[in-house]
């Protein structure tokens, strides 16, 4: 056991399949950060209240996927032992802290919040009002952070506004009410600023709704299907032409995933992704021996993920369990905060 006093937050919504960019831009380092073991503490949370307030019209959806996600954390080697994993909405806390949160956000500090910005010009839905819930998510954010006294917050660049809005309301609270809660800091994961992965089309984004994702619980035949059909570089025509690798995301997923190992076993003529991409380059290289290469390599990633998957699959009781323990953990860990809260906040009136 580590003596190191670190408590680590993770948190997904449970909005959809987890696919390979989830990979890449949280899933590996969360489960490396996991492994190094250096906390006393380690959660992986499911939000699915969070997930809700831009989906409160679509209850089915949330709740089948947090069965989805919960098989997608332990795909990838999220380990119950060593992570607790809880369910947002079961731990009631949480709620109970964002209200007192409340008084200590402006409206006009949640309108300049980035990352709710975009998502609100980007929701069409949205277009006969924004409801509070999801206005006002940030805040529940501080909550789910400061309730397990979360000093280190793995997150995407998206969320680096939701950690620097938590340590606001953390200092506000500190200094009216007295030092209650622990400062949290982000850290984003080096992979993740180098790669943010396109989708399967070269759409920026890999976005369900986009149809352009290659999930974790694809099958062999699934992923051999999307890599034959991907963008490539619509002006490399024929073999003899110099192609673009910077824009196309069939070299921007080999220069993720692609190692030397891979190169050795089924590309043997290229000892590495430089080599391969300086070929297509100039010229002489095409699509259907690089989309090949990438269908291997992409097939050795994911096998051994999605068989893990399928040993969780077909016992969901267990998986069920091992969410129903960290449920527990958690929300004595969240209790015992809502506590000092309270009593800094002169809310003790019976203790
Ligand atoms: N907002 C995060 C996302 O969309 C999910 C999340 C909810 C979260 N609560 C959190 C992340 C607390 C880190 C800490 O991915």
């Amino acid at each position: 056991m580590s003596d190191s006093k670190n408590i680590v937050l993770t948190g997904i919504r449970p909005t959809g399949a987890l696919h390979i960019g989830h990979l890449v831009g949280a899933l590996i380092a969360n489960v490396e950060i996991q492994n190094q073991g250096d906390y006393a503490r380690m959660y992986g949370m499911i939000a699915d209240a969070q997930g809700l307030t831009d989906n409160f019209d679509n209850p089915d959806k949330v709740r089948e996927n947090v069965m989805e996600v919960a098989l997608d954390m332990l795909a990838v080697g999220y380990d119950p032992k060593k992570t607790t994993m809880f369910i947002q909405s079961e731990v009631a806390e949480l709620t109970e802290l964002t209200f007192y949160y409340m008084n200590l956000v402006t409206v006009a500090r949640l309108q300049r919040n980035p990352t709710v910005k975009t998502e609100i010009a980007q929701k069409e839905k949205f277009n006969g009002g924004v409801p509070v819930g999801f206005f006002t998510y940030p805040i529940s954010q501080a909550a789910d952070i400061t309730a397990f006294g979360a000093n280190i917050v793995p997150v995407g660049q998206d969320q680096l506004p939701m950690i620097e809005q938590t340590a606001e309301i953390v200092n506000k609270f500190n200094n009216i009410y007295g030092e209650t809660l622990v400062l949290p800091h982000a850290v984003v994961p080096k992979a993740q600023a180098a790669a943010r992965l396109p989708g399967t089309d070269g759409n920026a984004k890999m976005s369900k709704s986009l149809n352009n994702c290659i999930y974790l619980k694809d099958s062999a035949e699934d992923i051999a299907a999307k890599v034959k059909t991907m963008f490539t570089d619509p002006n490399h025509l024929r073999v003899e032409d110099p192609g673009n690798t910077k824009d196309n995301p069939v070299f921007i997923y080999l220069s993720v995933f692609a190692k030397p190992e891979h190169f050795a076993a089924f590309l043997p003529e290229y000892a590495n992704y430089e080599e391969l991409a300086a070929h297509y380059e100039r010229g002489g290289l095409g699509d259907v021996k690089v989309k090949k290469f990438l269908n291997s390599v992409l097939q050795e990633t994911l096998e051994p993920i999605r068989a893990r998957r399928e040993s969780f699959v077909a016992r969901p009781d267990d998986v069920m369990d091992i969410l129903r323990e960290g449920t527990k953990v958690a929300r004595a860990a969240a209790a015992e905060t809502v506590n000092h809260v309270k009593r800094a906040m002169k809310l003790n009136y019976f203790e």
